[in-house]
């Protein structure tokens, strides 16, 4: 698959999904998206800081740095989804100091220099995000800072894996090839030496693990289907009614480890934060 047209079908994604996603993750503070109030305190973000959130999504992260730096700071939030940036808007209502465009992650310049740039659960989805960690590094004043959160690796977020492991291995083209592996910086020292890489400095990996209850998995499997982008949802629709039955139970099964005795899954969901200067 080529770069451009993996970022069409990315923006379609998102553009679809956005509602969804911010309804049933971004804008509640539980499981992974405690991250964001970690990641902000992790900036240290001063009064009067001009800040870029890029690929904001819906503006959670955005919306918290707004709080941190006041009224004599300013803040931009970037992404390629017009339907976040357009939830984002409205979420965060107009405000002087605060701003959403649509611009990509790879390709974006500002006149100004920023003192701190964030990106939360972005970075894997950019083809070439040593291009986007420079165009950070040429849009961050000189020791600027970076706050950027990543998921662990999939078998540190079985959320993730419990389904996708045996989907892929029912259905094989699921994730179409050629798209970026969602986990490759997933673990401490990748995530670190990608940053390095980009000519950053003083870099710090945190690790988190934090816990998610998707519920009973009836619940935890009715969800992954109702919140499931559209293409992934019609080749699931395609399997034969025994095929997905013997899919489910598998899925199943793969859950009983974090299945409590009162048929609650409670998930462990590893997330790395890692700061770095230029
Ligand atoms: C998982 S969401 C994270 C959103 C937000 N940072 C948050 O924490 O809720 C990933 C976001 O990355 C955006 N995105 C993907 N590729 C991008 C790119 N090349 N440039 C800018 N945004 C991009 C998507 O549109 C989506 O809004």
């Amino acid at each position: 698959m080529n770069k451009t047209k993996y970022k069409q079908g990315n923006i379609s994604i998102w553009n679809e999904i956005a509602p969804r996603y911010h309804k049933r993750w971004a804008s509640i503070n539980d499981g992974p998206f405690q991250s964001t109030s970690k990641l902000v305190q992790l900036m240290d973000l001063q009064k009067g800081y001009n800040v870029l959130d890029i690929a904001c999504g819906t503006g959670v992260v955005t919306k918290k740095i707004n709080e941190k730096i006041g009224s004599d700071g300013n803040v931009i939030g970037i992404d390629t989804s017009t339907t976040a940036i357009k939830i984002a808007k409205k979420w965060n209502g107009f405000k002087t100091n605060l701003d959403f465009v649509i611009m990509d992650a790879e390709r974006f310049s500002f006149g100004v220099k920023f003192d701190a740039i964030t990106c939360q659960y972005a970075l894997f989805f950019f083809p070439d995000a040593q291009k986007a960690l420079k165009n950070m590094r040429n849009n961050l004043k000189k020791y600027g800072k970076i706050g950027i959160s990543v998921h662990g690796t999939k078998e540190k977020v079985p959320f993730f894996s419990s389904i996708l492991d045996t989907v892929t291995e029912f259905i094989p083209d699921y994730i179409p090839s050629g798209t970026p592996d969602l986990d490759r910086f997933g673990t401490k020292s990748t995530l670190k030496n990608e940053i390095e890489k980009a000519g950053f400095s003083s870099i710090f990996v945190k690790s988190y693990v934090f816990k998610y209850s998707p519920g009973k998995f009836e619940d935890y499997w009715k969800n992954y289907l109702r919140y499931v982008a559209k293409p992934l949802k019609e080749k699931l629709d395609q399997l034969k009614n025994e095929t997905r039955k013997e899919l489910k139970e598998n899925i199943r099964r793969n859950t009983l480890q974090y299945t409590k005795r009162n048929g609650i899954i409670e998930f462990p969901w590893e997330v790395l934060i890692l700061t770095a200067k230029n």
